[in-house]
């Protein structure tokens, strides 16, 4: 049993946590089956080199959350019902009479949010302190943590006054007054700083779009394969999903007018589409707009990591194609500085920025100030451009390492090519390989790979897995495709 749990000294994890998490992986993925007796404490503790002490408390956990039970006299066993089956065939086999008798007292909306599945694809049950291959991260390792506690600390002492009075519920003016800006020579968006909405981050700007803009039963465009939170926004909405196939030229704009032309917005991701990477086509942006003007419906511009551009001039935004783009434009810090700070923003065409405001303001009134505050100072005394370009710098090195190891060590088993955007690349499986499974192989050989197929609703395709690489430094992405290789070999 040794050999299918993986430990690593140096990822930082707690040895029982690694231990518990490894033997969970195992339960779950069925690698040690319900009825499957346990070494004693002591013989595992040998086996791994690792103290008596650690795997009781691995132990001791797995036994109070159910995944173990303790047969007196006769050692420890893998449960017959581990509590994930137990929760999800609780959920099925509840006979209608009985759901009928004792309904939960849920909204109609409500029972539609209960019902969708979980927005973020999870963990996989790797532990949080292994970075390899996770998705949507940045470079953690690189924050500039020291000059933003310098930041931070000099707003709170020159200006707490300000900062505990801001009431501006579009957020911060001197950051949307510094944005409107960037935007306008980094990306070529047309706006002013009075069509700036900060919000806390591309889910809650997702969210605010669907709820002004969408009815229940509104049809909406998504990219297919495409970003599973965005789907779940709209569908929370009550918003009829149309799959949109991508290829080299991003989403298919005249299949999509051919499957419901009467749609009322279209989710996009132009300058990296998510999760393939490619870049929507001038001829395929054009017809997009088009298709808006002539319609009056929306686009929703996800600009989620435009900045990581490693070949040739970044792409303008499409909202700054035409003056009058039916374009809301989106973007956030999430991946340039961290997913945790929970800042973002929308462009909003003017005449749609009341209606904006006022679902904001509902939503949570506004952004927190310290945090806007200190970005407005990051921004404008240079060091936000400064840290995008180091960051451009790590990443194409992070990628070109990813790249090499799996060129040299995952021949056959993983395909994986250099792309020109982004933070993650996709390995293509050889034909036939279920992605699905090859991730949780990875998963319990300790890597975090995320299946493609996750990201598909309709379209049909050879499996892969999207390895998350920005936050990855060298030898944790030569460890992580060693494991990779073990898992998928
Ligand atoms: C397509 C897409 N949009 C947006 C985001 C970021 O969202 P947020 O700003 O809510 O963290 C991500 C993160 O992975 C993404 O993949």
């Amino acid at each position: 049993m040794a050999t299918t749990l993986v430990l690593d000294a140096s990822s930082g994890a707690p040895l029982h946590e690694q231990l518990y998490q490894s033997l969970r992986t195992a339960m779950v993925t069925g690698r040690l089956p319900s009825g499957t007796r346990l070494p004693a404490t002591r013989a595992l503790a040998e086996q791994l080199d690792l103290s008596r002490n650690t795997v009781m408390t691995a132990y001791t956990r797995l036994l109070a959350e159910g995944y173990l039970v303790g047969r007196h006299g006769s050692g420890t066993y893998v449960a017959d019902e581990l509590p994930e089956r137990a929760l999800s065939a609780r959920r099925v086999q509840a006979p209608p009479s009985a759901r009928r008798a004792n309904p939960p007292s849920l909204s109609r909306r409500g029972a539609a949010l209960a019902a969708l599945p979980p927005p973020f694809p999870s963990d996989l049950g790797v532990p949080g302190s292994v970075m390899a291959f996770r998705l949507g991260v940045p470079a953690l390792d690189a924050f500039p943590h020291e000059l933003w506690d310098r930041l931070l600390h000099q707003r709170w002492r020159r200006s707490w006054r300000d900062v505990l009075s801001q009431r501006e519920p579009r957020g911060f003016l001197p950051l949307r007054e510094a944005l409107a800006n960037y935007l306008a020579t980094s990306r070529g968006v047309r706006c002013g700083p009075e069509q700036v909405l900060i919000v806390n981050g591309t889910q809650q700007a997702m969210s605010l779009v669907a709820q002004v803009l969408l009815d229940p039963g509104d049809a909406a465009w998504v990219e297919d394969p495409g970003y599973p939170p965005a789907r779940s926004v709209l569908l929370a909405a009550g918003a009829s999903l149309v799959p949109v196939p991508v290829d080299a030229e991003g989403l298919d704009v005249e299949a999509a007018s051919r499957l419901r032309p009467d749609a009322r917005l279209a989710v996009v991701t132009p300058s990296s589409q998510q999760p393939l990477g490619v870049h929507m086509s001038l001829r395929r942006r054009r017809a997009l707009l088009e298709w808006a003007g002539r319609t009056n419906a929306w686009v929703f511009e996800d600009d989620y990591d435009s900045e990581f551009r490693y070949v040739g001039r970044p792409l303008a935004a499409l909202q700054g194609l035409t003056p009058d783009a039916r374009v809301i434009y989106s973007g956030t810090f999430g991946k340039v500085l961290s997913p945790s700070l929970r800042l973002g923003y929308l462009v909003v065409p003017e005449e749609l920025i009341e209606v904006f405001v006022k679902a904001k303001t509902l939503a949570d009134v506004r952004s927190p100030s310290l945090e806007q505050a200190v970005l407005t100072d990051f921004i404008n005394q240079g060091h936000f451009s400064r840290h995008l370009r180091r960051m451009r710098v790590l990443y194409a090195e992070r990628q070109a390492l990813l790249v090499e190891e799996a060129r040299r060590e995952l021949r056959g088993l993983l395909e994986v090519g250099p792309a020109e955007t982004g933070m993650h690349l996709v390995g293509w499986l050889p034909p036939g390989v279920d992605d699905r499974t090859a991730s949780e192989r990875a998963a319990a050989a300790g890597v975090v790979a995320h299946p493609l197929s996750v990201y598909r609703l309709q379209t049909l395709g050879r499996g892969g897995l999207l390895l998350g690489y920005a936050a990855v430094p060298g030898p944790e992405c030569s460890e992580g495709v060693r494991r990779l290789r073990q898992a998928l070999g």
